[in-house]
């Protein structure tokens, strides 16, 4: 069985920030989770994340990603262990800070940095089978690269074999000049690496452990290495500055908007829709330019989002219209619905069939019926409304009397008329009616006209 090793403990200076680098968030989730979503397709035994700064934040990213994906797959449930790296003396003192728990481990252990968030579960794969069919003691994962700034080299010999790897700061001039690089990302026989470990020295220009020199003590212990030359260069860049990760930023939404454009999507301008990776849209919807579509949210077929939108968790039926400028989160919208412009759902909004919600509406934990309209300038929060009712510009659901948040119940049919407030908990019979400005304090039975203020049964209608 593999386990896998995440090395998260530094503090990321070059990022600039008081926040660890593997919590900087990149399409909406922290470095570390998208190294973890990776880690997971190698359905390890053990998982070890290296911690340090901001320890207890990053084992909170590390554990809810993964319980995530343990939800999403059952089967593979690795045993998560945090180890604290308490003073960072580099990558190779990182994994030394779990010697300990190495040893009784007996399978190959897959290192891989956290801060290098597009790696492929795919590739991790490889490499261990590569490492197994090849019976290496320890295999590195490298890529050519156009710009190799940054990287540690990596230096052969005439037979192709690893001589060393090099850091760009101890680097000579010639040996800068090479083009393959260390990605941090390694497979080990964790025997083999507890053994090059001891030998460890920090004698170089940072006067740090590197990791990067344990597969040359490796091989000087005659022992197997493997180098494993990757072609996809982006796959491993690591984020080591904001520039870098806003570069990645840039080209993990261009993948998933590409997937999404040949999954059968209209993105009218790609260069200004911003869609998360866990979204998911099906064929034949399109996306106006500059809308922002975050978190889990799904969209059905058939679907038109307009400009300057923002989604995030939302469920959205087919056929669905949302116009510009809404701003709907955690909320689920029935097929054939209309929304905005201007329109704010939040909080467990759902809107039934071709209901219609339009501009200045806001809807908080309510639940409105098929076909219901709230065409202007409203307020429902914690209501539930039926069917083909009617609520009049400037309704008010009066939900909260300052301690308590109190529900309303509009019955099917109804028509609400404009500037009614409804001071609730309150209901409104089915097929009744409110005039414009009543202020309804009671119950409403079916099929009445009230009006006024507090509002009174003036007539039976029925
Ligand atoms: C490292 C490699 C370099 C490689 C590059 C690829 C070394 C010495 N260098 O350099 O050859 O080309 O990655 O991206 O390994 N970390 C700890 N504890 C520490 C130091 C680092 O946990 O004491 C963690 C960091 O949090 C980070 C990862 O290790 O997630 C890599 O560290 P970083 O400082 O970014 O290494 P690079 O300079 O990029
Ligand atoms: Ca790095």
């Amino acid at each position: 069985m593999t386990d896998v090793m995440i090395l998260a403990a530094g503090l990321g200076t070059r990022m600039k920030s008081r926040r660890a680098k593997v919590l900087h968030e990149l399409a909406g989730q922290p470095l570390i989770a998208h190294v973890l979503r990776s880690a997971f397709e190698l359905a390890p035994e053990a998982i070890f994340t290296i911690v340090g700064h901001q320890a207890d934040e990053v084992e909170r990213a590390v554990r809810d990603q993964a319980a995530r994906m343990v939800e999403a797959n059952p089967l593979v449930s690795p045993d998560l262990q945090f180890v604290m790296q308490s003073e960072q003396k580099g990558t190779g003192h990182a994994v030394m800070a779990a010697q300990d728990r190495l040893r009784g481990r007996r399978g190959p252990v897959v290192i891989v940095a956290g801060d290098a968030p597009l790696i492929e579960g795919s590739t991790l794969k490889h490499l261990c089978a590569t490492h197994l069919a090849e019976k290496n003691d320890a295999t590195m994962l490298t890529v050519m690269m156009d710009d190799p700034t940054g990287y540690g080299r990596i230096i052969r010999d005439a037979e192709h074999r690893l001589v060393r790897c090099v850091e760009q700061r101890d680097a000579s001039p010639e040996e800068l000049t090479i083009r393959e690089v260390g990605v941090s990302i390694y497979c080990f026989d964790a025997q083999a690496l507890l053994g090059a470990l001891e030998r460890l020295t920090t004698d170089n220009a940072q006067g740090e452990y590197y990791l990067t020199d344990v597969p040359r003590i490796i091989q000087q212990l005659g022992k197997r290495v493997g180098l494993l030359c990757h072609s996809n260069a982006t796959e491993v860049l690591g984020v080591n500055t904001r520039v870098e990760l806003a570069d990645l930023e840039h080209k993990i939404r261009t993948r998933k908007l590409r997937e999404l454009m040949l999954s059968g999507v209209t993105l009218l301008d790609p260069a200004t829709t911003y869609i998360h990776q866990g979204v998911q849209i099906d064929p034949d919807s399109v996306i106006h330019p500059q809308v922002v579509i975050e978190g889990a949210s799904r969209i059905g077929s058939g679907c038109v989002v307009h400009s300057w939108t923002r989604l995030k968790n939302v469920d959205v039926g087919e056929g669905v219209t949302i116009r510009n400028s809404c701003v709907i989160e955690d909320s689920a919208i029935r097929d054939g619905a209309t929304i905005g412009p201007f329109a704010r759902l939040r909080a467990g909004a759902e809107i039934g069939e071709k209901a219609r919600i339009g501009n200045f509406v806001e809807v908080k934990k309510s639940k409105i019926g098929r076909g219901t309209k709230a065409s202007h300038l409203t307020y429902l929060g914690d209501a539930t409304l039926g069917e083909r009712i009617n609520i009049g510009a400037g309704t008010v659901t009066c939900n909260y009397d300052g301690v308590r948040k109190n529900e309303t119940v509009i019955e099917d049919d109804v028509k609400i008329g404009s500037d009614t407030m409804l001071i609730a908990p309150v209901r409104v019979g089915r097929g009744s009616v409110t005039g414009a400005g009543s202020v309804v304090t009671n119950d409403v039975p079916p099929d009445s006209l009230v009006a006024g203020v507090p509002a009174v049964v003036k007539k039976k209608l029925k």
